[in-house]
């Protein structure tokens, strides 16, 4: 079976490509086979935090627009190879950009993910902040909808307007609407809308500076999938192309909550805070 996953929120630089990054990665080394794709046109990096820079000769405006095909476009990780990845183009004109909105059609993606399935048990998306026409091209095929947000109540509450944002899309092109039952409950379609919260303070949440994780939980409108610790040593990592798995240092380990989530995301039943913290900050954290 095969989940496409996307990762979106609609603000920027909240950690959607870091997330991405490290849960595909967690996920293959888990031993499910893997494709991350960079979706973010204007300003790529989704390789150089997988620590695959320079090493795709096509990319994803290739495959869609048909200049290449799906094999060609794929690289691997060379740490993991159940890790694979789809490259963003190096940077494009905006004539370049106006192009690909108009080639890159509903059929070409429908094909894409077609091409992927059955190959890959993940797909993961990397969007960018504005996912202009992404959301019309990949709800349809979309299991989980990954909205990253920063540990603040201004960023949770755009996680919120991304989910809102989300089911309108999906209302629009008539896919992956939500139901309810003879008796009005709801009936969770296909797509399932988790909140991912990066960046995590935990002496702010136990200090009661920001919410604590039963605060998010009981006033978001979207069910929390995971939380990642903020880890002082992520971007300095990210500079030479390591993942939180390669993170030896730290107080609060990202490498023990992107496992967590990645478990959780493949069904297991984890406990939130999973490995992270001792029992005592865990429950002031809570
Ligand atoms: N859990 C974390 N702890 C510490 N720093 C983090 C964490 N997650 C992300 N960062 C840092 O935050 C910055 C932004 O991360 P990232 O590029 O993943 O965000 P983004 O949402 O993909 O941004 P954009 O909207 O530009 O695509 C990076 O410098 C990254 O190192
Ligand atoms: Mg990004």
């Amino acid at each position: 079976m095969t989940r496409v996953v996307i990762v979106t929120s609609l603000k920027g630089g909240v950690g959607k490509t870091t997330v991405t990054a490290n849960l595909a990665m967690t996920l293959a080394r888990k031993g499910h086979s893997v494709v991350a794709i960079d979706c973010d046109l204007e300003s790529r990096c989704l390789d150089m935090i997988l620590g695959l820079e320079n090493d795709s000769l096509y990319n994803i405006a290739d495959v869609l627009s048909e200049r290449c095909t799906i094999d060609e476009a794929v690289i691997r990780d060379s740490r993991c190879d159940k890790l694979s990845f789809i490259s963003a183009p190096a940077g494009i004109t905006d004539k370049e950009s106006e192009e690909f909105a108009t080639t890159f059609s509903r059929e070409n993606v429908d094909k894409l993910i077609e091409g992927l399935t059955g190959k890959f048990e993940y797909i993961f998306f990397d969007l960018p902040a504005h996912p202009d026409g992404w959301y019309e091209l990949l709800l349809k095929h979309t299991d989980y909808a990954l909205v990253v947000a920063m540990h603040t109540a201004v960023s949770i509450r755009s996680a919120e307007k991304t989910a809102m944002t989300i089911g309108e899309v999906c209302e629009k092109i008539g896919e992956n609407s939500i139901l309810f039952d003879e008796d009005g409950d709801v009936i969770e379609p296909k797509l399932k809308i988790r909140l991912i919260i990066n960046g995590f303070r935990w002496r702010d949440a136990s200090g009661g500076v920001r919410s604590g994780v039963y605060d998010i939980i009981s006033k978001t409108s979207v069910k929390l999938l995971g939380i990642i610790p903020y880890d002082e040593n992520m971007a300095s990592a990210q500079e030479s192309g390591k993942l939180a798995f390669q993170i030896t240092k730290g107080e609060v380990p990202s490498k023990t909550a992107f496992a967590n989530v990645a478990l959780r995301l493949d069904g297991a039943g984890v406990p939130l805070l999973s490995g992270l913290l001792d029992k005592k900050t865990r429950r002031k954290v809570l």
